[in-house]
């Protein structure tokens, strides 16, 4: 994917509305000058982005072997800083080795659902972990994290009947969500009306919660929120908003994406929000960002978790994560929690890099989470300096309106564990420089 297009991903709700509006209202006038609209404008669409920037020049660069530290794109290596995957844990022998023997013995896929043939045990042993980590009483996997939350909300707004005794009906649950949930939380409540089923709150905000939840007079809300936002690395209060949902009666769903086996441990930042999040009644989680393979999580209640498996529609009705994918998740998992020094050393070379950041007086986001964001400013800087960077070797994925506001461009840094002092220091020299340049 292309820095641009992973900032897409990343929009908050709020943010896709004005861009879409103001998209529709520039376009609108050529429309209707024209008098015949024209149906179909994929084409324009993809050289209309391409001639703004918005995609790579010629195309999506072709990426030879593994994504990690260091890339190889159209046959050019380059210090690679736009993977999720930061720990480089699925590029060591003994985790592609682990991988292999798995694969040899439960196959390379499922072959069915869970419904019809069992369950493979691999993602059973999963979920049992999942369940003793959160202390829940039922954990169901899914194909991804994306997957897990357009589930959830799937299965928490169906109406559905096996027959006419056997039936469920969900259609009068009302969300409440903080406006800056991602993607696959919101864009599966779009046909829900805003104002009367969805709510939103401010950003971490838990007053703003507070006054959505004393308008509703309902007595099966939801309420979703994350704990570390991508964009900003801004952390949940975690524990200021389930008690707020208990007050309430309202349930909680938290999408621990982007914190889950990085933070926990009572040495390690934010153990407040993360012994909160203990409380939540559902947490979902992802296997792609510190554990590094793939797949998603929820866990909560067995008596919602187990539904799940019928009325999210992203279990019976799709593929989930291949056999030696969960069994490989699963030691990672393990791994990770027999050698915490891994994250323990990795947090700190986070917290150097903000501490040199700092210290050159480059503004960086508020929160000093493992996300680092340098903000640049205007759209227009921050696309010469991706492109100034990649001259130099240096993949970066930058954020620029509609990811984050117009005129508040940003670098959105997480290093890899794989990186060297020097690749890191290499960075900060050509950042350096760019700045020099660019003055921001
Ligand atoms: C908050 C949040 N939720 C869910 C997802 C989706 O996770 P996955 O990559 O496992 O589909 C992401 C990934 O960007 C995320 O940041």
């Amino acid at each position: 994917m292309t820095t641009n297009l992973n900032t897409l991903n990343s929009f908050s709700s709020a943010q896709k509305r004005d861009f879409l509006k103001q998209l529709l209202a520039e376009k609108s006038d050529s429309l209707s000058l024209s008098g015949k609209p024209r149906q179909w404008d994929h084409k324009k669409f993809l050289d209309d982005a391409e001639a703004a920037g918005f995609l790579l020049d010629n195309g999506i660069p072709v990426m030879e072997g593994m994504s990690g530290s260091h890339i190889k794109r159209n046959g050019r290596e380059m210090i690679n800083l736009s993977g999720i995957n930061f720990l480089g844990l699925q590029q060591e022998d003994q985790f592609l080795e682990y991988f292999c023997q798995n694969t040899r013995q439960y196959g390379l896929a499922t072959g069915g659902s869970r419904l019809t043939q069992g369950v493979s045990r691999p993602h059973l042993l999963l979920e049992q972990k999942m369940n003793e980590i959160w202390q829940k009483d039922y954990t169901l996997t899914f194909g991804t994290g994306a997957l897990a939350n357009i589930g959830f909300i799937n299965a928490m707004t169906s109406a559905f009947g096996f027959d006419a005794s056997v039936t469920i009906d969900n259609q009068d649950v009302i969300f409440v969500l903080d406006r800056d949930c991602h993607w696959s939380l919101w864009n599966p409540l779009a046909h829900r009306k805003f104002g009367s089923q969805v709510f939103a709150f401010k950003h971490n905000d838990p007053s703003s919660l507070e006054q959505v939840l004393k308008k509703i007079k309902s007595s099966k809300i939801i309420v979703v929120f994350e704990t570390v936002y991508s964009s900003d690395g801004s952390v949940a209060p975690v524990g200021e908003l389930i008690d707020i949902c208990e007050r309430y009666g309202a349930l909680s769903y938290v999408d621990d994406a982007n914190g889950f086996m990085i933070y926990g441990t009572p040495n390690r930042p934010f153990y407040q929000e993360y012994q909160a999040l203990r409380r939540a009644t559902f947490i979902m989680v992802s296997f792609s960002k510190a554990v590094g393979i793939e797949g998603g999580a929820i866990s909560g209640p067995a008596e919602f978790v187990k539904s799940f498996e019928i009325l999210s529609g992203t279990s019976l009705f799709t593929a989930t994560m291949q056999p030696p994918t969960a069994a490989t998740n699963l030691e990672i998992i393990q791994h990770l929690e027999n050698n915490p020094q891994i994250m323990d050393n990795y947090l700190k070379r986070c917290s150097k890099l903000r501490e040199t950041l700092i210290n050159l007086g480059f503004h960086l986001n508020d929160v000093p989470s493992y996300i680092t964001s340098i903000v640049i400013g205007e759209d227009e800087i921050a696309e010469q300096v991706r492109r100034d960077l990649l001259e130099m070797g240096y993949c970066i994925p930058v954020f620029r309106y509609p990811a984050v506001e117009r005129g508040k461009a940003l670098i959105r840094l997480m290093i890899n564990n794989k990186h060297t002092e020097s690749d890191i220091d290499g960075f900060v020299k050509a950042l350096k420089k760019v700045r020099k340049r660019y003055q921001f």
